[in-house]
């Protein structure tokens, strides 16, 4: 029961921090308060009797009516049958859509945490946030896998790993529905890149999908009896996902039973009668399809069943009568809108996550008593990132930034100094001294032809929406011509954004040295330029406008003079630096990719921050691996936070500080380079591939797409599948962390053979082997060497995180069942199991496995 996990919080840390008189209370009040029978109650002869009669009062057209969305953010109400209209909201890190709320540490730093009582006590806690704002239904956990490192909404997802992430979706979405309210997995499927996501098709293999890509959805549903589904927005097999009929009758409703309601993505939508017809049961945000203009003729010519539609309104219905939506409020008075209770397991997340990925010399945790100084430095120091950008964006309340938390740690009697580091992009716009002015010349066409206005300009920092669009939508396209002569030989960085959809190209001296493609956002980019000093070089930069409110932006500076003087001076001071890079919202989020490399500047300021102070630790924010080949040597010691919600900043302190143990494990490989990853060479579009789709938009007219063809050829090979069978390594393994303490196992025990199919348990020790309290999470990975189809080198298949004193020991068991030896037969359309021999991996990474067992299946 949700007062009495959230009530005694696992962590001693967490306890103390969150100020035990006030969490008293909130129990006290929430257990006195305590809403009963909030959980949905299972499907029954009443429940259906009861929808069907509801649906039999209802015209057809009212039963349309009721297949999409209103206001952006409900269902569609229908008074004659009692039925209320019911509220949604966005949710990966917090109930997002209504305003302030407590932000978690989602999606990725709930992978790194490996911890199923911590996802289910998250999914718990957003329930209970939604409900505390009468929401119906919450629009997460999205689970699409961690293909790639730029994937921009990765930090929403969870991990590289099928297995880990079904482990752990299906505990958050019975947390969340045990409070009433109706979990959304998302987005189904194949949505593992933002790169074109309205427009690109993923051409996949079916073994790929059901080994990769679906073992998420297929838990969430099986295990976590999840009540709602969201398709994506990319084609599968050059179907969009709101009409693929083998993603959404074959697999979702056929082999997985799915019962409940399939709704779309926002916009999501292409084909009124083909989404009728191939299972989506609800549009949204609004019926620009599946609307009784398209479906009632549709079902006069016998093109969409009345059954189908029907079909679709008990879905609905059903699932809202369960959950006893039109009997009592959604509104919960036990439940708190703001509670320090939340903010426990917020710290909690954010604590059981960090990822302590290097420390040289033991350099972490630091002494606070031998500490007089402490700098905290960068862009991501202040204010706090409790998560990413896009639909997810939650505001905090009071978000812990890691500056503020460092300082709440250490107290007054410490002198904390705090420096940005580096100007804001703005302002290199502004301050780029260009030789005379930038010539500007803007075409009335969309591609650089016709006579053009010109006009001359200091610099190229319209950094504010262009008021013009409204005045005049035709196409425009906008070409600036500019010199610059450098003051000193060495490193120059040209940098360079645009917002939203748009596109450009700089050319340098005649060669195009950065190309922003279609689709990826205001993400800036940036070249280095190696100029001799008084060196002059000639730029054009080609910018295509698209989106409502576009704007454009770029300059020049001298790397050395990047990093503000104030910073190198406080870092020389400390005793040690806490040096804050990685991504934010605007750098990293839903609709554009990011970069592998860290965000401009950065790479300059890290290098001069330890070359200032060699205890400079550096954390990271992001949603995965990034490219750390300029500096990482420099440094001793490097801390993942991925997205850590509002508390952080305080989790951050109290792990440099070994207040707390760090225990985080990375969920995906940390990769040396973008190049090393095997998605790399299938990223983006096939070139020469793209085809036309044409079709009919929302009010008739013919619509063509270009479509964008992704080849998924990698296949398999997604993450330490790749790594550990090519025995190649990347910088950090999956399932990698260090800790303050040492862990050792031993004394494994598993059956010599075993029937195929039946469960095989396989036993084994864990001890703390040091000298703190400390958590370890036990990785098992199966390999099958003697499979007929070829197989990934091993997989997980088994973990369990295990909390342990000093010299504690713990004997472990985990159950492998029928599905842990088995691989997608492709010819078969099953999973099969190949009998013979196995081989059973435990360790504390993808890479370090020291205990192995052979069994044999007959
Ligand atoms: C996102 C979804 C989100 C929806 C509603 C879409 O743009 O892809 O994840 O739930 O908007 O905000």
């Amino acid at each position: 029961m949700k007062n009495t996990l959230k009530c005694a919080p696992k962590s001693p840390f967490a306890l103390a921090l969150t100020r035990i008189l006030p969490l008293l209370i909130v129990c006290a009040l929430a257990t006195t308060l305590s809403a009963v029978a909030q959980a949905p109650v299972p499907d029954s002869p009443a429940i259906e009797a009861q929808a069907q009669a509801m649906l039999a009062k209802l015209t057809l057209e009212q039963k349309i009516e009721l297949i999409g969305g209103v206001d952006s953010m409900f269902t569609h109400a229908m008074p004659s049958i009692g039925l209320p209209r019911f509220k949604m909201s966005d949710a990966s890190v917090g109930v997002r859509t209504w305003g302030p709320t407590t932000a978690y540490a989602g999606g990725v730093s709930l992978a790194a945490s490996w911890d199923r009582k911590l996802a289910r006590e998250i999914g718990e806690s957003l329930g209970e946030d939604a409900r505390a704002r009468s929401v119906n239904f919450l629009l997460g956990p999205g689970v699409d896998i961690a293909r790639s490192p730029v994937g921009g909404r990765n930090f929403e997802y969870l991990s590289e790993d099928p297995y880990l992430n079904g482990a752990l979706v299906a505990p958050f979405i019975r947390g969340v529905e045990s409070q009433g309210v109706i979990a959304t997995v998302k987005h189904y499927a194949l949505n593992d890149e933002e790169f074109n996501r309205h427009n690109a098709n993923v051409q996949v293999d079916e073994r790929t999908m059901r080994e990769i890509d679906l073992p998420a959805f297929e838990a969430a549903v099986i295990e976590g009896q999840v009540d709602a589904v969201m398709n994506s927005y990319n084609q599968v097999n050059g179907f969009h996902a709101t009409q693929s009929e083998f993603l959404n009758l074959k697999v979702l409703k056929g082999d997985w039973g799915f019962k409940g309601v399939l709704m779309s993505d926002w916009d999501a939508t292409y084909d009124g009668v083909a989404a009728a017809n191939y299972g989506l049961d609800l549009e949204m945000p609004s019926p620009k399809f599946m609307n009784a203009k398209n479906l009632v003729p549709a079902i006069q010519s016998g093109q969409v069943k009345e059954s189908t539609i029907d079909d679709k309104v008990l879905r609905l219905l059903r699932t809202e009568l369960r959950y006893g939506f039109t009997t009592r409020p959604q509104f919960d008075p036990a439940d708190s809108t703001y509670s320090v209770a939340d903010r426990a397991v917020a710290l909690d997340g954010a604590l059981e996550s960090i990822t302590l990925l290097k420390n040289e010399g033991q350099l972490l945790p630091l002494d606070p008593a031998k500490i007089k100084t402490i700098a905290v430095i960068g862009p991501d120091a202040w204010p706090a990132i409790p998560g990413g950008g896009g639909s997810s964006e939650a505001t905090a309340f009071e978000p812990v930034s890691t500056l503020t938390g460092i300082a709440n740690l250490l107290g007054p009697d410490v002198h904390v100094l705090y420096s940005r580091g580096l100007p804001e992009m703005n302002d290199v716009f502004h301050k780029t001294r260009w030789e005379g002015s930038v010539k500007v010349e803007t075409y009335h066409s969309s591609g650089f032809t016709g006579t053009p206005d010109s006009g001359m300009r200091r610099n190229v920092a319209d950094w504010q929406p262009n008021q013009w669009e409204a005045a005049d939508p035709n196409p425009r396209s906008i070409r600036y011509t500019a010199a610059f002569k450098s003051d000193n030989a060495g490193k120059y960085l040209l940098i360079a954004a645009a917002a939203g959809e748009d596109t450009f190209k700089i050319n340098v001296d005649g060669k195009q040295v950065i190309n922003q493609i279609h689709a990826e956002g205001q993400v800036p980019k940036y070249t280095s330029l190696d100029l001799a000093a008084g060196q002059t070089v000639s730029l054009q930069a080609d910018y295509l406008p698209h989106a409502a409110g576009s704007r454009f932006g770029f300059g020049i500076a001298y790397e050395p003079d990047l990093v503000s003087a104030d910073a190198k001076q406080i870092a020389s001071l400390a005793d040690a630096v806490v040096l804050a890079v990685g991504f934010n919202p605007p750098t990293e989020g839903e609709g554009h990719d990011r970069t592998f490399t860290l965000p401009w500047g950065q790479d300059a300021l890290i290098e001069a921050i330890a070359a200032a102070n060699p205890r400079t630790i550096v954390t990271l924010t992001g949603g995965g691996g990034m490219d750390t080949r300029r500096w990482l040597d420099k440094v001793p010691a490097l801390l993942h936070t991925w997205y850590p919600g509002q508390e952080g900043g305080t989790a951050v302190a109290q792990i440099l500080f070994g207040k707390y143990d760090p225990e985080g494990k990375l969920p995906v490989s940390f990769d040396r380079s973008w190049e090393d990853n095997p998605s790399y060479s299938w990223y983006y579009g096939v070139p020469g591939a793209d085809t036309v789709l044409h079709t009919t938009g929302e009010n008739g007219t013919p619509v063509d797409y270009t479509i964008e063809q992704i080849k998924y050829g990698d296949k398999l090979m997604v993450g330490y599948r790749y790594w550990t069978t090519t025995g190649k390594h990347p910088l950090f393994p999956f399932g990698f962390g260090l800790s303050y303490t040492t862990f050792s196992f031993s004394n494994l025990h598993s059956p010599a053979a075993a029937a195929s199919g039946s469960t095989v348990a396989v036993s084994f020790d864990v001890t703390n082997t040091g000298a703190v309290a400390g958590a370890e999470v036990a990785q098992l990975y199966v390999s099958d060497p003697s499979a007929k189809a070829d197989r990934p080198e091993r997989e997980l298949k088994g973990f369990e995180k295990v909390r342990l004193a000093p010299g504690e020991t713990k004997h472990m068991t985990l159950n492998l069942d029928a599905r842990a030896f088995s691989y997608w037969d492709e010819a078969a359309h099953k999973w099969t199991i190949d009998p013979g021999k196995f081989v059973i991996r435990i360790g504390d990474s993808s890479e370090n496995t020291p205990l192995h067992a052979d069994v044999t299946l007959e």
